[in-house]
């Protein structure tokens, strides 16, 4: 496995077309490890499987946590090293992805990306997009791979493939979580013991949303309202907990593919989950 930093060599190493690509901004879990495990085997034997570590600031808002997000190269390294299946990790330092400001950027449709997150995290999904579209140019690969748990992500991402014609295809990696059912996330590190055992109360919340629905209650937004009521009186700040058309993430509608999404506060710190129905 190769550790690189600069644009030039990541062009040394690869040609066009071949690669399996992993974008992260680091922090590596088991949940990302399983994304590189089906680069690996979507890339076959001989492609190279490329992971990106990069903070990307563009996609973090003044107030939230870019300074504080943590960094652990060495960490992420040794993690993939041990794995085996990247050959290429490709670290750029801000000033090699943007050596003068990013004003050129790639703005995703408001009708998937100023809803859901892009309501509470206003500019997110262009950060995203810009960052992804950049980093699709210079690796160059055949295929992508993003997780579920960034659910919403996932799609606009898919969107900006498809419009922009880029020839790479995206593949969605499922969920990984803790024997508790906690959604892996490098956010869950800001959690005291006590809260990572309270952070459960998330998925349960949209696990419950789903059950109610599956059991025929139609009343969406008051059964949302009551799922964010409880959240708030076990503690939490909801932002949204939501169930939604899976291939659009319109409201939820009868005989449409669904998925419940939420984001929530737990003290200072903000999580995210969702689950298909
Ligand atoms: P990051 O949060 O590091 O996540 C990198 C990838 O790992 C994303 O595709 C995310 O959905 C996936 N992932 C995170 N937790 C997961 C879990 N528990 N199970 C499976 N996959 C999981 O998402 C980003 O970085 C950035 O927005 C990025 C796309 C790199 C652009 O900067």
């Amino acid at each position: 496995m190769k550790l690189i930093h600069t644009i030039a060599e990541l062009r040394n190493a690869l040609g066009p077309g071949q690669a399996a690509f992993v974008p992260t901004m680091g922090n590596l879990h088991a949940g990302h490890l399983a994304l590189v495990a089906q680069a690996r085997a979507v890339a076959g034997p001989q492609a190279p499987v490329v992971v990106s570590l990069f903070v990307n600031r563009l996609q973090f808002l003044p107030h939230e946590d870019f300074d504080r997000y943590p960094r652990t190269l060495e960490a992420d390294c040794a993690q993939l090293q041990a794995q085996g299946h990247c050959d290429l990790v490709f670290a750029p330092s801000e000033q090699e992805l943007y050596p003068e400001p990013q004003g050129y950027k790639v703005v995703p449709p408001a009708a998937l990306a100023d809803i859901l997150e892009g309501q509470f995290r206003p500019g997110f999904f262009t950060g995203v997009c810009t960052v992804v579209h950049k980093l699709f140019n210079l690796v160059q690969p055949a295929h992508a791979v993003f997780g579920k748990k960034d659910y919403q992500q996932l799609m606009v991402l898919r969107r900006m493939v498809a419009q922009m014609g880029l020839p790479i295809q995206i593949h969605g990696g499922e969920t990984l979580r803790s024997p508790e059912g906690l959604a892996l996330s490098s956010r869950n590190q800001y959690l005291s013991a006590e809260q990572k055992t309270q952070a459960l109360q998330l998925s349960a919340a949209l696990r419950a949303l789903i059950t109610e629905w599956q059991a025929g209650l139609r009343d969406r937004e008051r059964m949302e309202g009551e799922a964010m009521d409880r959240l708030a009186a076990q503690g939490w700040q909801p932002d949204y907990l939501t169930l939604r058309c899976r291939h659009d993430l319109s409201p939820a509608r009868a005989g449409e593919p669904l998925v419940a999404l939420g984001a929530a506060k737990l003290g200072s710190t903000r999580l995210i989950d969702n689950f298909e129905g």
